[in-house]
Formats: C-alpha cells, sequence, structure tokens
C-alpha cells in the first residue's frame, strides 16, 4: 500500500454547505477507493496536534478554530499516485487560483475555507492517516 495512499478531510465549511456526497463522487470518480472513512469533529486540541507543522503562521489559530468548527468527513483513499493525483483533482490552495472543475473551484469559498484536505507527499499520508484512523481501521 505505501505510496499509494492519501489523507483527506472534508473540512467543517463543505459540510455545513451540503457538498459531502458531490465531493466523495468527485473522488469515487477519480478512482479512488476508500481504504477508511469516519465522519467525526475535532477538539481544539486535536486540530492544533494535525496541524502542528503551522505552528509559527499567522494563519495556524484561525485554522484551529475553524477546523475545529463542526464536523467533518476523514478519509484515507488509495490508488495509483494517490497523493498527486489527489492533489490535481481538489486544485490549488487557494479556490481563486485553482482550476476549473476542480473541487475547491467548485466548493471552496477561501484560502482558509478550501473545502479539503490533500496530503501534501507520502510520509505524511502515512502519517496522517495514522493520526485519524487505528491500524484495524484500515481496510
Ligand atoms: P490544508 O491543505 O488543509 O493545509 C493547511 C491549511 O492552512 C490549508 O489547507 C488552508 O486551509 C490553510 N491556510 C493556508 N494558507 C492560509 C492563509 N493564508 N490564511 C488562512 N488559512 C490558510
Amino acid at each position: 500500500m505505501a505510496g499509494n495512499i492519501t489523507f483527506t478531510m472534508i473540512k467543517p465549511d463543505a459540510v455545513k454547505n451540503g457538498h459531502i456526497g458531490a465531493i466523495l463522487n468527485h473522488i469515487t470518480s477519480a478512482g479512488y477507493n476508500i481504504v477508511a472513512m469516519k465522519y467525526t469533529k475535532l477538539s481544539k486540541e486535536k486540530a492544533g496536534e494535525f496541524y502542528a507543522v503551522h505552528k509559527e503562521r499567522p494563519f495556524y489559530g484561525e485554522l484551529v478554530d475553524f477546523m475545529s468548527s463542526g464536523p467533518i468527513v476523514a478519509a484515507v483513499l488509495s490508488k495509483d499516485n494517490a497523493v498527486e493525483d489527489f492533489r490535481t483533482l481538489i486544485g490549488s490552495t487557494n479556490p481563486a487560483e485553482a482550476a476549473e472543475g476542480t473541487v475547491r473551484k467548485l466548493y471552496a469559498t477561501s484560502i482558509g475555507e478550501n473545502a479539503v484536505h490533500g496530503s501534501d507527499s507520502d510520509e505524511n499520508a502515512q502519517i496522517e492517516a495514522n493520526f485519524h484512523f487505528a491500524a484495524t481501521e484500515m481496510f
């Protein structure tokens, strides 16, 4: 499985705006298999831990508040070239710069509330998957 998984979250904005089904359809239509999935809500502490790499950034507090503001869908996905292809599927971090047809272009409202997360490397995909799921929850 190494190299073929990515981790995603459908963020609180996209959940609140009713886009879970549409986003999952984009993901499975692009050929991803679901390895693990849960509907959950991050505590402030968990969100802070997940985004610890951004701790020194000016938007860190805002990011943690937002990511713990409502339910999310967390999932591990598999496919060849999972990380890179997923980043193409979701588009640029800033939806204003995202390509037409990408998930963020279609469903995100701002750079902070950008509908979905996607891992940025194979190593981080594994770390993020293990952060959210036990080995017995990944199939
Ligand atoms: P994500 O892919 O989940 O990883 C880090 C997140 O930080 C990113 O998506 C954005 O939601 C958020 N982010 C990045 N840059 C900014 C910014 N300038 N202002 C607010 N949030 C940001």
